[in-house]
């Protein structure tokens, strides 16, 4: 089992990043691990210029979700953490799959139009990013590929691709399977329980910053909407605002939601807040300490990275010499 995951270098990490997706990479590295196969994950910057961005902005986002990555258990002797630009092989494999790609696909995908709709400058980029996604997955070797649903369309569109490259050159792919894991809690915030906590949208208090100081973090928690009635039971319809809390509270700690609802059978929704807020600022704080270090010693990220970046290397560049010798290309005198 071989199996790749892309994350996106994006601004500030919020406690909903953790349980949708940190939390997720670890359990995945020991997955790997345990059944002797492999996990690689990759911080794809090169998707990042895709859409207007901010040069100094796209260095910030990377090093600071490498650093998450490590500082919440990522291991870089376990798993192959790496940046998508270090390994040159990304970007040219997505230039040798455009041979094996259709404008008609690629004018298909949902996310294509969706972000391209009212915008002034639509880059070729947008619309290449399929192709960039299918190279990642397919140099690798991959096996599975966990995912989120709105990616499903892409994962088949690689799936199209390789399959196509296969026919039309010889085998080189492994045809990968998505896998579509139970989303864990889909957190909110804490402040308007109807949507996604995240950093771009909705009321900053009710947002948990994955950097935020212990007493910021109380603060939020003590702040957070609750709902009508005084139990505390999980029923995300006719009590957002504490079935939010309640989840946060499993994700804190690792316990059943069940388990939450026993424990505060009969208690009040003050000191409940109280404790969640608690459960979490002792959740983040050896994450954020590691957070800290490895920010203020940029070289030792940078190590880290390069551990990653030479297994990725000898892990792709087999497949990408492949692609260059079955389409015809002729090879440099070495
Ligand atoms: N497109 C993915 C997303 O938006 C990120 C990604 C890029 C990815 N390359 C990947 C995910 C390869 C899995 C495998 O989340």
């Amino acid at each position: 089992m071989r199996i790749f995951s892309g994350i996106r270098a994006s601004g500030d990490k919020t406690l909903g990043n953790y349980s949708g997706g940190f939390r997720q990479y670890v359990a995945t590295q020991e997955r790997a691990v345990g059944e002797g196969g492999e996990a690689f994950f990759c911080v794809v910057d090169l998707h990042s210029i895709t859409t207007p961005f901010e040069p100094e902005a796209l260095r910030e986002a990377t090093l600071s979700v490498a650093a998450w990555l490590f500082a919440t258990g990522l291991d870089p002797d376990r798993s192959t953490v790496f940046v998508q630009s270090h390994i040159r092989a990304h970007a040219e494999a997505a230039w040798l799959l455009g041979a094996a790609t259709s404008f008609g696909e690629l004018r298909r995908m949902t996310q294509f139009k969706e972000k391209a709709e009212g915008q002034e400058f639509v880059s070729a980029g947008l619309f290449n990013y399929p192709v960039l996604m299918a190279g990642d997955i397919l140099l690798y070797r991959t096996t599975v590929v966990p995912i989120g649903d709105d990616q499903r369309q892409h994962l088949e569109l690689t799936r199209d691709v390789a399959e196509r490259f296969n026919q039309r050159f010889g085998e080189t792919f492994v045809i990968p399977e998505g896998e579509f894991p139970e989303v864990g809690a889909r957190i909110k915030n804490l402040q308007e329980p109807d949507r996604l906590m995240s950093t771009t949208r909705g009321a900053p208090q009710g947002v948990v910053r994955m950097i935020d100081e212990p007493d910021v973090i109380r603060a939020k928690f003590k702040t957070a909407v609750t709902d009508s009635g005084r139990d505390i039971v999980h029923d995300p319809e006719a009590k957002p605002g504490i079935s939010n809390l309640i989840e946060i509270m499993a994700v804190a700690t690792g316990a059943e939601i069940g388990d939450v609802e026993a424990r505060y059978d009969g208690a009040g929704y003050g000191g409940f807040k109280q404790d969640v807020g608690e459960a979490v600022v002792e959740l983040l704080a050896p994450f954020q300490q590691r957070y800290r270090e490895l920010r203020a010693d940029e070289a030792e990220l940078r190590r880290m990275l390069a551990v990653g970046a030479e297994k990725a290397s000898v892990a792709s560049g087999p497949t990408l010499e492949a692609m260059y010798d079955r389409m015809g290309f002729v090879p440099p005198l070495r």
